[in-house]
């Protein structure tokens, strides 16, 4: 349209055509003739279209959910119209304090309209197992195949392609990780807008690690998206606001970047995450030339606040993956905790695993070397009647018996933390279960029961005897805390104070005689 009335002017404008064109225009003529990438299979080139601004609202992100149902799934319309019938049945008993079960989170909320991302869900009890899979996946594949396309309002790049350098730690650079699990990582970007995510895409109809094709546990991944959710409405009602990144679960539209699976047309819900800024404790510790740094970072810039927060979190969340790849640090010593999703009872037999726990696997690990050389030095000259300290690794500093008065925490919880545990203690399963989102009564058990034992027994009264209980191979002795580190001639650290761990053997193989165990965590009607 616009070319051919070009062509019918003067020559001067014309001419002004021709720029105009080459301009800004040139993407929305080119775009306009190009198929759209819902009308191919794989699409090799997909020219972004930015959302219409209006797409951000609550109101937009409900209808784009029920699009999305409606379209994907013979599901009856009518059935997924409201948050209440998708929410999964809550047991027998009718739900005790339904003003409280139902509450919205307005921090997520306000967050969520910031976010841009179109059509973010804020109400966990919304995330649907049809909504994070592929359900045309046969239909799809006779779509022709289009080296042009556009459509995408969303673009994902590659996380691996080069190392993060962080802001402010200039000359130390990290990779990401490639994750373990079987979702497929990437930066992703609104499309028009430079804020970056990492978006997280489960149910990829193919395998990361080997490209076979392969199903969706899709139930189960929606759990898991439900259970980050959670615990970042915890933090923010706990008083820690930002010490996890936000997450929601919201459309994924755009073709995956490189590799294998290139131009392959990624079409519903993902993860997206808000990114943690820094880099990982075990970036900077396998980084060399980062030692002073490091040593600065963790014996002077480290918020003790948010190191004694998530401590508390995690004994309340029965967290079970803390180790230091999962935490962030600024050059301001400000911390973000990753990675939550193995917590509240996920994995079985686990009442925590926390490199923050003292007596936890991941602690203990950290102050033994990993049973590597570090511990034959302990056990060879340890006993020596001289002895006083050795090396050490400097990440054990982050201990909250290194920031708390006489090394415990007792009941003398922040007043947020306290509140949060007292409303958490006081409701009943089931309305614990509608206000996170929980689909089972597993998770809102064990922080029910976590919160009545934290605030009676106290922190290390809990820690020691609060269900669930940890199958033998997590449960270690305490170390004795390490609060303070010097370098020595050789630029390795020390103890500054005499330290000598508990030695003990790895337990990685022990059996759990016991592993159909179940702890009673609240009385079935509680
Ligand atoms: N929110 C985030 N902010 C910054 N980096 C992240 C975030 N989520 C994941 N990463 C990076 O991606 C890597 C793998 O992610 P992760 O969630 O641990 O995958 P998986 O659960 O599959 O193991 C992490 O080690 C980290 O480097
Ligand atoms: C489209 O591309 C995919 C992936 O490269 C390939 O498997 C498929 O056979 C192609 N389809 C057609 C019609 O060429
Ligand atoms: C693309 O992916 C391949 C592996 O499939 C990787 O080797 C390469 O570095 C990636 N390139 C870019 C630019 O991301
Ligand atoms: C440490 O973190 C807490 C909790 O997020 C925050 O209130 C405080 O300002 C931080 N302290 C410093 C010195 O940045």
């Amino acid at each position: 349209m616009r070319r051919s009335r070009c062509t019918a002017v003067t020559l001067l404008l014309s001419a002004i055509c021709a720029l105009r064109q080459l301009g800004a225009l040139a993407e929305i003529i080119d775009a306009s003739e190009l198929p759209h990438v819902d009308s191919c299979n794989y699409c090799y080139e997909c020219v972004p279209m930015r959302p219409p601004a209006a797409d951000t609202t609550r109101e937009a992100a409900a209808r784009m959910r029920l699009n999305h149902l409606r379209r994907l799934s013979q599901l009856q319309s009518g059935d997924l119209a409201d948050g209440q019938t998708t929410a999964v049945a809550v047991g027998p008993e009718a739900i005790q304090d339904a003003a409280w079960a139902n509450e919205p989170d307005p921090v997520y909320e306000a967050a969520a309209a910031v976010s841009g991302i179109p059509g973010a869900l804020t109400n966990p009890n919304l995330v649907h197992p049809e909504l994070i899979q592929p359900l045309d996946h046969d239909e799809k594949q006779l779509k022709p195949n289009c080296t042009r396309c556009t459509g995408c309002t969303t673009v994902l790049t590659d996380m691996h392609a080069e190392a993060i350098e962080a802001e402010g730690l200039e000359g130390i650079a990290f990779m990401h990780g490639k994750g373990a699990t079987n979702g497929w990582l990437f930066f992703g970007n609104v499309a028009g807008s430079s804020k970056r995510y990492i978006v997280k895409v489960y149910c990829m109809p193919y395998s990361k690690l080997h490209g076979r094709p392969q199903a969706c546990a899709s139930r189960v991944y929606m759990e898991r998206m439900r259970l980050m959710m959670a615990q970042v409405r915890l933090a923010d009602e706990c008083g820690a606001t930002g010490i996890t990144p936000r997450v929601w679960i919201a459309p994924v539209n755009a073709i995956i970047p490189n590799g294998t699976y290139l131009g392959y047309h990624v079409r519903w819900y993902g993860l997206w995450m808000e990114e943690a800024p820094g880099i990982t404790l075990h970036g900077l510790f396998v980084t060399h030339g980062a030692a002073k740094v490091m040593f600065d970072l963790l014996t002077t810039k480290i918020n003790t606040t948010q190191v004694i927060q998530q401590t508390v979190l995690d004994l309340l969340t029965a967290q079970c993956d803390r180790h230091s790849e999962n935490v962030f640090i600024t050059p301001s010593g400000s911390l973000t905790f990753i990675d939550n999703d193995r917590a509240l009872g996920v994995v079985t037999r686990c009442g925590s695993d926390s490199m923050l726990l003292p007596g936890n696997r991941y602690h203990t690990q950290l102050r033994l070397g990993y049973w590597g050389p570090l511990m034959t030095f302990y056990e060879t000259h340890g006993s020596k009647p001289n002895f006083c300290t050795g090396p050490i690794d400097m990440r054990v500093v982050m201990d909250y018996r290194c920031y708390v008065p006489d090394g415990r925490i007792d009941r003398n919880y922040y007043p947020e933390m306290r509140s949060c545990m007292k409303a958490l203690a006081r409701h009943a399963v089931v309305d614990i279960m509608h206000r996170y989102g929980f689909t089972s009564r597993k998770p809102a058990e064990i922080l029910k029961r976590r919160s009545i034992d934290m605030l009676l027994m106290g922190f290390e009264g809990a820690l020691a005897a609060s269900p669930p209980r940890s199958a033998p191979r997590y449960v270690f002795q305490q170390q004795p805390p390490c609060c303070n580190i010097v370098m020595d001639i050789n630029d390795s650290p020390k103890c500054a104070n005499c330290w000598k761990p508990i030695i003990e053997p790895q337990k990685d193989s022990v059996k759990d005689m016991d592993s159909k165990a179940v702890d009673v965590l609240v009385e079935p009607g509680a």
